[in-house]
Parts: C-alpha cells; structure tokens; sequence
C-alpha cells in the first residue's frame, strides 16, 4: 500500500484546512511545519514579507515523521510576496533530494501562486504529480472541495501513468490518455 505523507505550513490557517481535507482524503500522515520564533506582534506581516523577498531559512523544529519512509509527500504554503512561506523554504532545504515523488499545493490572495508552485518544485527537486491553487475566496464556498478532488484524482492518475508498462510498440502511453486531467509543470507558467 502507498504511503503518503502532507507536510504543510500555514500561518493564518487557510492551507492548513486544505491541508487536513487533502489528507482525510487520501489517508495520509500529517506533518505541520512549526516555527522556533513564532510570528507574532504588529510588524509580524512585514517580516514574513522581508523573509521571502530575502529568501530567507528561519528555523523549523525538527520533523516527527521521516519523509524517507513515504511514497509520496504533498507540500503545501502559503504564497508570500510570489513565492514559498519561508519556513516551506527551511523545510525543503533540509529536505531536498529525499523526496521520491512529490504534489504540491498553495493558498493564496490570487497573485503570483503559479511562481510559488514551481519555486517549490525546484526546492524539493521533485517534479510535481499534481497541483492545486486555491484562493481565499476559493475557500469560503464549497466548491474548494472538489478542487481538492481533483488534485488528489491528478495524484493516482500520475502515478498510475509512471506505474503503466510501454506498448507493444515499447511506447509509453501519452499523460492523460486515460481520460484523467493530469497539471503538468509547463502549466505552472499561465497562472
Ligand atoms: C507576508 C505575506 C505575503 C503575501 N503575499 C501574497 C502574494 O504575493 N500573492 C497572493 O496572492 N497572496 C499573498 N498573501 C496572502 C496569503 O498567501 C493567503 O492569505 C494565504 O491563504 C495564507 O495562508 P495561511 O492562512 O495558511 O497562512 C500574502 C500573505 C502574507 C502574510
């Protein structure tokens, strides 16, 4: 059986919802990404700001589960300033070139998530089976939910597409040829 393993970070509690809906779904383990200097105060927002424009690592806690021990990890942040939470930076710094295959998805205002995905994309050295960008608005209908469905849909379609043997021919059935919306990384760009 696949293992897999949602590892997130979320400062104000928009991804860690998509977080936890993503993982009931899938029945994954969950690793939140906790900070050793919690953001807190009046300038805590100016900070975040500075630390992703500076492309700064603030330091994590260490990590509960072994990512090693997972077929798949599903990242998600927020987006800051077009890119990566900070602390998904730190994360994926440690972890790099331990993650086998990897989704990845970010909430955001509605500018600059498309950078932030494939940021995290190049950090984690994984390509992504799947994506999912959800806005706030997203999040205050319903409808979010089966965006979720869908990502985690574009997940086992994926890894079914890796898993399929060549034709007869010795070529490889073309991505989504089973019907199935796959969201390749060249998408990344459009959003
Ligand atoms: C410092 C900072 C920078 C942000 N930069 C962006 C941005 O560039 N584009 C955007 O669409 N939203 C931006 N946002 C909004 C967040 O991405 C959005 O509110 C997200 O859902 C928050 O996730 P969280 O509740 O899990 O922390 C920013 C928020 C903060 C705090």
């Amino acid at each position: 059986m696949m293992r897999y393993l949602v590892v997130y970070y979320s400062w104000t509690g928009n991804t860690k919802k998509v977080a936890k809906a993503v993982a009931d779904r899938i029945g994954a383990d969950v690793e939140a990404i906790v900070e050793q200097r919690p953001r807190t105060g009046s300038f805590a927002r100016f900070w975040c700001a500075l630390d992703s424009i500076f492309r700064r690592q603030p330091p994590i806690a260490p990590a509960s589960h072994d990512i090693g021990e997972y077929d798949v990890v599903i990242l998600g942040s927020p987006v800051w300033a077009a890119d990566m939470a900070a602390p998904m930076r730190t994360f994926l710094a440690r972890e790099k070139g331990r993650i086998a295959k990897a989704a990845f998805f970010c909430t955001y205002a509605g500018a600059g998530g498309g950078i932030a995905l494939e940021r995290m994309a190049d950090a984690s050295g994984a390509e992504p089976l799947s994506i999912l960008l959800l806005t706030q608005e997203d999040l205050e209908r319903t409808s979010w939910r089966a965006d979720v469905e869908s990502f985690v849909k574009g997940i086992s379609a994926a890894l079914s597409e890796i898993e399929r043997p060549t034709d007869e021919l010795g070529h490889t059935p073309l991505p989504g040829s089973n019907g199935t919306k796959v969201e390749r990384r060249q998408d990344l760009a459009t959003r």
